[in-house]
């Protein structure tokens, strides 16, 4: 279903990477990407937008990918039965890696680094109550890099295994571990990601050898079309992955959020930023999109 070599995912950001900039990331080349962070007790209590949020996924090419996150592993195995009656997904990957306040205080996301006998007893629930791949994003430890018995912990139950290369108690400080993400392969033969601070191609080249893959998570919202640059040596203008976001994304807020984030680093960028936060409704905001988009590029 994957390939073991140069794989290209778009990293999962909780209420950024929502469908429509994951089908544009699969569209510009991304081999994988995930629907981020979804609650186990949101999907056993059958809430409604975390359903949708599941069903939705439907439109995107396989293979699919679902992000999980909990800390019960009896509610996590019915979450996971629930997804895999709506043979979706092709792969569902624990989130053990989270650093937010709110995650870690309830015991799931990053916390479940600090108790590895758990993880696996997660692992394994998972494991035995699907038919999907499972995989396992992680960081290198809790507070400090205890990534070898990680591995360990984590080995028997996963087909795939993401790497953040920082402690959850560095959070985002700090310059990305790769080292030890280069270290982390040689334990293991199951598929390694690397995960951080990949900004550029020439930072892709750089580690592309030494692990299965990279996730690219912040650089890909400026520049969605960095898959492309990667995989087929074709960058993608601001202007196309604009225009082409405008399309996909229907839901006003979040073509505000992406398209903010979208501009940065064009000329102008603070006073388009301004005009974008003014706008108000959905029609104005395509409207100057696609006008700025133009503008960019004229035919
Ligand atoms: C705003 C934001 C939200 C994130 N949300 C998630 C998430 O839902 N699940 C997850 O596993 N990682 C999440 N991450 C971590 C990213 O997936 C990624 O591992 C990290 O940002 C490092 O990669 P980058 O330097 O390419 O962004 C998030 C990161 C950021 C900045």
């Amino acid at each position: 279903m994957l390939n073991k070599e140069n794989l290209l995912i778009l990293a999962p950001l909780s209420e950024i990477t929502t469908l429509s900039f994951r089908i544009m990331a699969r569209e510009f080349g991304a081999d994988l990407t995930l629907v981020p962070l979804v609650s186990s007790y949101a999907i056993v209590n059958k809430n409604q937008k975390t359903l949708d949020m599941l069903i939705e996924g439907k439109k995107e090419s396989k293979p699919r990918a679902v992000q999980i996150f909990g800390n019960d592993k009896e509610v996590i195995k019915r979450a996971v039965r629930i997804i895999d009656e709506l043979s979706i997904y092709d792969i569902i990957d624990l989130n053990a890696g989270c650093p937010s306040s709110k995650i870690v205080n309830s015991g799931s996301g990053g916390a479940l680094l600090k108790d590895l006998p758990k993880l696996r007893e997660i692992l394994r629930a998972i494991r035995e109550n699907t038919k999907s791949k499972v995989s396992v994003k992680i960081r290198l430890g809790f507070s400090k890099n205890d990534l070898t018995n990680i591995i360990k912990a984590v080995d028997d139950f996963v087909d795939m295994i993401t790497i953040h290369g920082r402690t959850i108690k560095q959070s985002f400080s700090g310059n990305n571990d790769w080292q030890s993400i280069f270290q982390a392969k040689a334990l293991t033969d199951k598929i390694i990601i690397g995960s951080g601070d990949i900004r550029t191609k020439e930072d892709y080249l750089k580690v592309k050898d030494k692990v299965n893959g990279v996730m690219i998570g912040r650089a890909a919202l400026s520049n969605p079309g960095i898959f492309s640059e990667i995989k087929f040596n074709k960058p993608i203008s601001k202007s196309r992955a604009l225009l082409r976001l405008t399309e996909l994304e229907k839901d006003f807020l979040n073509l505000k959020k992406l398209s903010l984030f979208m501009v940065a680093g064009m000329n102008n960028s603070k006073r388009i930023k301004r005009e974008i936060t003014k706008i108000k409704d959905y029609d104005t905001l395509v409207n100057y999109l696609t006008f700025l988009a133009k503008e960019m590029n004229p035919e």
